[in-house]
């Protein structure tokens, strides 16, 4: 499973990357403003930090507006995955993207008929919320079920990438569906290291450490 971080913060990118485990980045309109800095500005730097799919998102609604802001987007750099939301619009869009060569992560996606249409359109990347689902008492994980079956079904090439991520469970029942990509915030992250018997443990070892002799003559 690869792990992408969920974020524009370019310090929290860097640490993430430093521990090897990073495949990619996603970032959003919302994560972008929290910078409070220029996209591109942050888009390029990110670039240069991880060497694997970034995802930069576009804002426009319509199609031409759409195949216009990832046509500029894929300029910034190779690794560039326009996103786009799913919308018809942005279906279309993904088409256009899908035939010239450009990757797509589409998103906001919250059904998976909605999956399906990205599919169809060749998307490289299916972006489903399941946080927001569950805010809202549906299932987020039950519809990355059903979207992996329906993918299965058609073999479709579309890469599942679960996104919304509140919790280290969501990373685990993804993992043990066998979805392609978790995106994690930071947060996220550091708490899959984290086990309170690991804490315990290590101390243990480090105290009775303590009463081992260290050299021959003590
Ligand atoms: O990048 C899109 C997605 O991961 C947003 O997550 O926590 O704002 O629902 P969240």
């Amino acid at each position: 499973m690869k792990f992408f971080i969920d974020t524009a913060d370019v310090s929290e990118i860097r640490d993430a990357q430093a521990l090897g485990l990073l495949d990619g980045v996603t970032t959003n309109p919302s994560l972008i403003a929290k910078t409070g800095r220029n996209f591109r500005e942050v888009i390029e730097e990110i670039c240069q930090i991880v060497d694997g799919p970034i995802s930069a998102e576009v804002v426009s609604t319509d199609y031409e507006g759409i195949i216009k802001e990832a046509a500029e987007l894929r300029e910034i750099h190779p690794n560039i995955v326009v996103k786009i939301p799913l919308i018809m619009p942005g279906i279309q869009a993904t088409r256009w993207c899908t035939d010239q060569g450009i990757k797509t992560n589409v998103t906001l996606c919250f059904s998976p008929l909605q999956a399906l249409l990205a599919a169809k359109a060749g998307a490289t990347y299916i972006s489903p919320f399941v946080g927001r689902l569950d805010d809202i008492a549906h299932d987020g994980m039950e519809l990355i079920a059903q979207i992996m079956e329906i993918y299965r079904q058609y073999d479709f090439k579309t890469e599942v990438l679960v996104a919304s991520v509140r919790h280290p469970i969501h990373v685990l029942e993804s993992a043990r569906m066998g979805a392609d990509v978790v995106t994690v915030p930071y947060k996220v992250l550091a708490q899959l290291a984290k086990h309170p018997l690991t804490d315990i443990g290590l101390a243990r070892f480090l105290e009775d450490w303590k009463r081992v002799p260290q050299s021959q003559e003590s």
